[in-house]
């Protein structure tokens, strides 16, 4: 959602700052800000409405120098996006200053009570609330800025990551967490005097450290200009943090030459299925190893059901995951949207597997399902993309994607890596049940083998796609049709489009066209139909041939070589022949492009689309 980065040590913050903010723009970006404390002590807060660059010009000129600093780029929530509720906010007497993510449930409380007692607030954040509430605690306990924020963090209900800034104690930067991820990178200047980053994800800490400290929930760290840092809980009991390897490099965070994240992401995903596959595909062998189904066969072999819960295009990829598992490890499987998992009642049985899927592994919705799964006994498994996300720690197990950092708000690489991933849980579970025969699991095992070379065949046979698309940018409504497991491809490539394009768009099995949607085709409608030369081929023809009758304009997937739709459609992707569970992983490409060039016809910025944010940390 919103994006936190600190700094303390003896190098210039602010640069530091503004290069970490860039990194992370793509959280959130309706406004920006940044916090120093300079030489003389003296706390400057800075912010803009709009993005980083608007920040950098509008603290043209200013004062920025010092080696402590805070920064934000936010994600509105309490608050309209302007200068006033962007962060970091002051305190009443300026005397600190304070960033946040989350959400704080009891703000208005908490509001109402240092009202009463003479607090002025100026903006309409429930962050704002965070800050006074330090420095109402700091004064009625007459304790210092750590004790304080300790103090204050026991009567906040809600989730929160904070760094805060004290004037009186310029060489201090106090940081917590609860629910919303902090990240503490210790880093050595090149005087050999220890420093201090903070994030709220790995991305700006990187390229000065790859030694870092994940934050726990209720944890407050102080970090010292000297180089001393001390992690106490709300009880104010010291703990024991544990330093982490980061396994991420910085190339893998840049365009490398690409105009977009996006673009570069849906381009890689060749390579980062051939590294989510590395080391659990054994051709020779013809086998799958998933060491957390390895170490937890029984949990598997023994669920009555799995439950997958998850959001967007998780959701998507989950359902694809349920297609497949049924039909080759013959488990029940229940896909839910974590959203409305988490708000009902559901019946959750302890012998049930839950798994979460999420890319980021910060999805409050879907950690707040996984809890409930927690609490009623049911074995968690996660599948998510951010090695340590609070997912990926609050599961019993689980497997990464690893297929590299996703920036692009759009999710593409994680997509296709989350249904790998959900093909290898099915084919490991059915190795273990024995309920595929040898001879079809090594042909599954083979296939997937082939699926990166046939997702580059993919990417290479489907050129012009930016040209046809401008044929589209002045459409109002696309529909999207598929059946069986491209159903969920229809429902992705409608998401993906509606996302980055702003062009409203459904994804429906086709067959469901008849009772009801097709009373909206006409010829001014393009209907995208995936339509493999596999599965329920025919049925899927009869349907393109129900919408051209109608006049509207056909955009098919269709397989090489295929020629009955090629002749029908108006427009044609190619994609290889691969097994029908498959099929999606190839179909979603020439639809990734397709809303991709769109939006870019459009002028949309592709990256970082209006209301969206990467990860979701607010429900
Ligand atoms: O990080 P997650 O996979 O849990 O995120 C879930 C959704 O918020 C996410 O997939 C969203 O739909 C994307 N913007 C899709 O492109």
């Amino acid at each position: 959602m919103c994006g936190i980065v600190g700094y303390i040590g003896n190098k210039e913050a602010y640069p530091i700052l503004i290069k970490g903010l860039h990194r992370l723009e793509y959280r959130g970006y309706d406004s920006a800000g940044v916090a120093l404390i300079n030489r003389r002590g003296e706390l400057s807060v800075y912010k803009s409405k709009g993005k980083v660059s608007a920040l950098e010009h509008s603290v043209d000129g200013k004062d920025t120098t010092g080696s402590i600093g805070i920064a934000h780029t936010r994600w509105a929530t309490h608050g309209e996006p302007n200068e006033v509720n962007a962060h970091p906010h002051y305190s009443m007497s300026k005397q600190l200053a304070l960033v946040h993510n989350g959400i704080i449930e009891n703000y208005k409380a908490l509001r109402a009570e240092m009202e009463k007692n003479g607090v002025v607030f100026c903006s309409d954040t429930d962050t704002e609330v965070l800050v006074q509430l330090i420095e109402y605690v700091q004064h009625r306990h007459e304790c210092g800025l750590f004790e304080a924020v300790q103090l204050a963090l026991k009567s906040v209900v809600g989730a929160y990551a904070i760094a805060v800034l004290d004037k009186a104690h310029p060489e201090q930067l106090i940081c917590a967490r609860k629910g919303s991820p902090l990240i503490i990178g210790l880093g050595t200047s090149d005087q050999g005097a220890h420093e201090f980053y903070l994030g709220s994800d790995a991305t700006p800490i990187i390229e000065y450290t790859d030694k870092v400290i994940y934050l726990q929930d209720e944890e407050v760290a102080c970090m010292d200009g000297s180089g001393a840092l001390e992690i106490v809980n709300l009880a104010n009991v010291r703990q024991t943090p544990q330093t982490v390897t980061l396994q991420m490099s910085l190339d893998e965070l840049e365009k490398g030459g690409y105009p977009h994240f996006m673009l570069k992401e849906i381009y890689e995903q060749p390579s980062a299925m051939r590294t989510c596959i590395r080391g659990r595909l054994d051709i020779v062998d013809k086998d799958v190893l998933l060491s957390g189904i390895i170490d937890n066969k029984e949990k598997f072999l023994n669920a009555r059901r799995i439950i997958i819960c998850a959001c967007g295009t998780s959701w998507h990829s989950a359902l694809i995951g349920k297609y497949f598992i049924e039909e080759a490890a013959q488990i029940p499987v229940e896909v839910e949207y974590a959203s409305e998992f988490r708000y009902r009642n559901p019946v959750i049985y302890s012998d049930d597997v839950v798994i979460a899927v999420s890319q980021s592994g910060e999805t409050a919705d879907t950690l707040a399902a996984i809890q409930l799964a927690k609490n009623r006994g049911a074995f968690l498994y996660g599948i998510c993309n951010v090695i340590g996300s609070s997912i990926a720690r609050a599961t019993d197990s689980g497997t990464y994607l690893h297929v590299g950092p996703e920036i692009g708000v759009a999710s593409t690489k994680a997509f296709t890596g989350q249904v790998i991933t959900l093909f290898l849980l099915g084919l490991a579970i059915a190795k273990e049940k024995h309920t595929l025969s040898d001879e079809m699991f090594h042909m599954l095992v083979d296939e997937l083998q082939r699926i990166p070379d046939k997702m580059q065949w993919t990417l290479d046979h489907n050129p012009n796609i930016d040209q046809f698309a401008q044929m589209f940018t002045y459409c109002k409504n696309f529909i999207y049709l598929g059946r069986g497991y491209n159903y969920p491809v229809a429902l992705e490539g409608a998401l993906k489009l509606k996302e980055i394009s702003y062009i409203h768009a459904e994804g429906y099995p086709a067959a469901e066209m008849k009772h009801g949607p097709i009373a909206l085709i006409d010829e001014e409608m393009p209907v995208v139909v995936i339509a493999p030369k596999r599965g329920m081929y025919d049925k899927v023809v009869s349907n393109i041939q129900e919408i051209k009758s109608r006049h509207g304009k056909i955009i098919a997937v269709v397989t090489e070589g295929d020629n009955t739709v090629s002749q029908m459609a108006d427009y044609t992707f190619v994609i290889p022949d691969t097994r029908d569970c498959y099929v999606p992983l190839l179909a979603i490409l020439p639809l990734q492009l397709l809303s991709y060039y769109v939006a870019c016809a459009k002028g949309r910025n592709v990256d970082q689309p209006r209301n969206l944010a990467k990860s979701v940390t607010v429900e």
